[in-house]
């Protein structure tokens, strides 16, 4: 310490500030993809990293802090003991199995939502003011099931859900228009995984609905197929897991823009999953999503959609599976 001593004189301690802290919980590939975006984009300086797994935990806390020059000098943590989690605003929640070729997301429920039971309390313990993001699939009903372990207000327990989905969407879309996916407005709600709603009626561009263009669009009536592009988006994870054998960049990036969004109290709306119970006519107590404000507190509030009688009825079909799925699991 007497090169440091002498190097510089200290006149103050630094102080530890903890108002960024965000903790992923997993690092497989999509808890790395998590931690690596919102690093890479400055979303925060201060990321912990919890696993069972001690050596390959701190394999990537060093690889992440080797590269501490590029980034914004963050703090970089990582241990198997919630303890380092302590004070985070934010929790994102990756860990579990994932589908395998053919394997549906709700074929990974029990195990999942087994693994919530051990996770949820610890982080509740620790960051009792945090908002839970949860990431694991089945996305939607570990939401449900790790709202009601946490004991934590509906609006501070959030599944990631279809703003993955509607980021492919708005891709497609965009593709086919040649106009960028920012300014592509669309949007799918619903369960993220096979019965997603596309939103057609709400589909436009700089306020041109494409259904007044095209009446049909979204139907299967309808000459141009748009139809198809929603088929492709149910199909992406499958198409992915088939040819890399897991998908991780994108609901990397996904997570990335909602933390953002609650660390920066920023009111943007993202489709991501919430207790939809009441809104559109769903009467059961389940988590879809639907696009919501978000902001420091988690979820601010639901925007309503006008959807078409069409629309309404695929979210509560959706509603309708979900919680049959919850009847089914062991919490
Ligand atoms: C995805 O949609 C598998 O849920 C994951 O990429």
């Amino acid at each position: 310490e007497n090169v440091k001593g002498k190097l510089m004189h200290e006149i103050q301690k630094p102080i530890e500030t903890f108002d960024d802290k965000v903790t992923v919980v997993g690092i497989g590939a999509v808890g790395m993809a998590c931690a690596f975006s919102i690093l890479s984009q400055g979303i925060s300086n201060n990321l912990v990293l919890i696993d069972m797994f001690e050596n390959k935990l701190e394999g990537e806390m060093m690889d992440l802090q080797h590269g501490s020059l590029f980034l914004k000098d963050p703090k970089i943590t990582a241990s198997t003991d919630y303890a380092v989690s302590a004070g985070s605003r934010v929790c994102v929640v990756t860990a579990g199995v994932r589908q395998k070729d053919n394997e549906s997301r709700t074929d990974l429920l029990q195990r999942n939502a087994d693994l919530m039971k051990n996770i949820i309390p610890h982080l509740v313990e620790y960051s009792p003011n945090a908002v839970l993001l949860i990431v694991s699939n089945p996305c939607d009903v570990l939401s449900y099931v790790a709202w009601k372990i946490s004991g934590f207000p509906m609006t501070r327990i959030i599944g990631s859900g279809t703003n993955l989905d509607t980021s492919r969407f708005r891709y497609m879309i965009a593709n086919r228009l040649n106009i960028a996916p920012a300014s592509v407005h669309a949007w799918i709600i619903g369960e993220h995984g096979d019965t997603s709603v596309a939103v057609w009626s709400a589909l436009n561009v700089a306020g041109v609905r494409l259904r007044d263009i095209n009446p049909k669009i979204g139907t299967r009536e309808d000459p141009d197929r748009w139809e198809d592009i929603h088929k492709e988006v149910v199909l992406s994870a499958y198409n992915v897991i088939k040819k890399k054998g897991y998908t991780n960049w994108a609901i990397g990036l996904s997570v990335t823009s909602m933390v953002h969004s609650i660390l920066k109290n920023m009111n943007s709306v993202h489709a991501v999953s919430t207790l939809i119970k009441g809104l559109h006519g769903v009467k059961e107590e389940v988590y879809l999503s639907l696009p919501c404000t978000l902001g420091q507190r988690g979820v601010l509030g639901v925007i309503q959609q006008v959807l078409t009688p069409t629309e309404r009825e695929a979210l509560q079909k959706s509603a309708r599976i979900m919680a049959e799925l919850i009847k089914g699991v062991h919490i």
